[in-house]
């Protein structure tokens, strides 16, 4: 098949940017993981300052994984898969800047306001009303250049993998700002405009629709694109991708309640959750196994090829993570796991093994041809990240559903004469075993990323200008 080239090319600027600082946050905000993990361990970690005890470097560590080291992929890889899936180059180079710009301020935001004590106490929606604001800004700027790249695209149909990260962004924003609404008392302070069991279940329809959407949805957007282009195969079903799509977006919205269980919130509506969230295995499922069956007869590429690994392996964790959910959120199991470590274990088992490993890959994948590289500077050493990230996640998992299920029983056990078997802090001495685990597989995790770093670096640092220039040409003809 001949290629032609075009005479504008793909704005890879952009892309670069987001991609070097996937890693640079995700350092960060690992290492902040490490961190507030081995503040469980030593308390004597807190240093007795209010900046630095665990209550404020918490919500900067998930701000930093999701929002930095997360976010920053998924614009990276949606930038990249819709320029290349479209044939076109984003629609303004101005405004995608721009979000690159914009989405770092709302992070360096982050880090100084939330370690201040500045937060609105909702989870995973902290940031108080200016940098909400920006964030909004920023994010309806994106939607602007993603959309409008496509309704400029060159190709007849709209990829897959667009659908995926359109419904992210749409339902994103529409989070965000529902979620966001309140009053303004002072320049750092606001009050939410709901009130009792509404604002608890507006905050967990964000909550739970952050996973579904800005975990879940985007990552499935960069699994459409980059598991077929890592293993050459097409992928397995485009039937049963779009069947995944619409089953998907249309069930998520439903599961927030479960989050809510043996609360104020109504009865049925807890029940509905519940109802919906083990519907959603399906979909999950379907997604899941899509994305395996691709390798259909390049099952033999794993043995060489560590990127794939990265890839296929946090499907697994994917699968894994949604079979998980589903059984939590049934009632009489969620009266166990609630409030233990369980919950710390699930949400790791999506976010070590399927976000960041499926990220991790995507961007090994992406390194090389956006600096106009063959291949990475070593490929022995993304075999060592992938070992250490896959070690890390299995520790992490492992010590948190021992310490989830010894916490859960030893919570509930009640003498003849009804009084409590175990005082809290028993069940704390219990937890410490799995505490000092968890640390440590944080640590292997943590400290892959920086092999990643150093391989990057040596791959950027190879690269020649006029190489690098001539891999943004478009590709008119062939595949893209
Ligand atoms: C079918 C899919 C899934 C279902 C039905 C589901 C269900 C649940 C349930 C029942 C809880 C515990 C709620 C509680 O007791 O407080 C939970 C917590 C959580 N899950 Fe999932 N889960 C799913 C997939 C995932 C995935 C793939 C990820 C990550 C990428 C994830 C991230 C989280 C997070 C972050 C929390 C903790 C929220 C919090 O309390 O702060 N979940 N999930
Ligand atoms: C080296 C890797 C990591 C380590 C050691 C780590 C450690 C921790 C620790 C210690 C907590 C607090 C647990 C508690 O309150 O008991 C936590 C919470 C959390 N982390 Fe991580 N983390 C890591 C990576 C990540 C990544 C990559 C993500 C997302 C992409 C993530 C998302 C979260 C979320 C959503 C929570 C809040 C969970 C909840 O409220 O239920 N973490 N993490």
């Amino acid at each position: 098949m001949s290629t032609a080239i075009s005479p504008t090319a793909y704005n890879y600027k952009v892309v670069r940017q987001f991609a070097i600082m996937t890693v640079v946050w995700g350092i960060l905000g690992m290492g902040l993981g490490v961190f507030i993990a081995s503040q469980l361990v030593w308390p004597e970690l807190n240093f007795g300052l209010p900046w630095t005890t665990f209550g404020r470097l918490r919500p900067l560590h998930t701000n930093l994984v999701i929002f930095a080291f997360g976010g920053c992929a998924l614009f990276a890889t949606s930038y990249y898969v819709v320029q290349r899936t479209c044939q076109t180059r984003l629609i303004s180079d101005s405004l995608a800047a721009f979000t690159f710009w914009g989405w770092q301020a709302v992070i360096v935001g982050a880090i100084i306001t939330l370690p201040l004590g500045y937060t609105t106490t909702k989870e995973y929606a902290e940031l108080e009303w200016p940098l909400a604001i920006l964030l909004a800004i920023v994010w309806v700027s994106y939607g602007l250049v993603f959309f409008g790249t496509i309704t400029k695209r060159n190709t007849k149909h709209i990829y897959v993998g667009n659908w995926f990260y359109g419904a992210f962004i749409v339902v994103t924003a529409m989070l965000h700002i529902v979620n966001h609404a309140s009053l303004p008392v002072s320049f750092f302070k606001s009050y939410s405009a709901y009130a009792g069991a509404t604002d608890a279940m507006i905050q967990w329809w964000y909550g739970h629709n952050a996973v579904g959407f800005f975990l879940t949805t985007g990552f499935l957007g960069m699994m459409y694109y980059f598991v077929p282009k890592q293993a050459e195969r097409p992928i397995y079903s485009y039937r049963l991708s779009i069947v995944h799509f619409w089953a998907l977006i249309t069930l998520y919205i439903w599961a927030g309640p479960h989050h809510l269980h043996y609360t104020a919130l109504p009865d049925w509506a807890q029940s509905l959750g519940m109802a919906m969230s083990i519907i959603l295995l399906a979909p999950s499922w379907g997604g899941m196994i899509n994305g395996m069956m691709t390798l259909s007869g390049a099952w033999h590429k794993l043995r060489t090829d560590p990127i794939l690994r990265f890839l296929v392996v946090s499907l697994a964790f994917y699968g894994m993570s949604t079979f998980e959910g589903p059984m939590m959120a049934i009632k009489t199991v969620n009266s166990l796991s609630h409030y233990t470590d369980w919950t710390i274990g699930h949400v790791h088992a999506g976010a070590l093994g399927w976000v960041a490993m499926i990220s991790i890959g995507a961007i090994y994948h992406m390194i090389p041809k956006l600096f106009g590289r063959a291949q990475m500077h070593s490929i022995g050493l993304i075999n060592t990240h992938f070992w250490l990230a896959t070690i890390g996640t299995v520790l992490y998992i492992a010590s948190m559903w021992v310490n989830g299920i010894t916490q859960g029983l030893m919570w509930r056990a009640i003498n003849d004469d009804g009084t409590l078997t175990y005082s809290f802090v028993e069940a704390l001495q219990a937890s410490h075993p799995g505490f000092i685990v968890r640390a440590l597989g944080g640590a292997f995790f943590a400290s892959g990323m920086l092999f990643m770093a150093y391989n990057v670096w040596r791959t950027v640092r190879a690269s020649n200008p006029a190489e690098a220039k001539a891999a943004e040409q478009i590709a008119v003809v062939g595949v893209h």
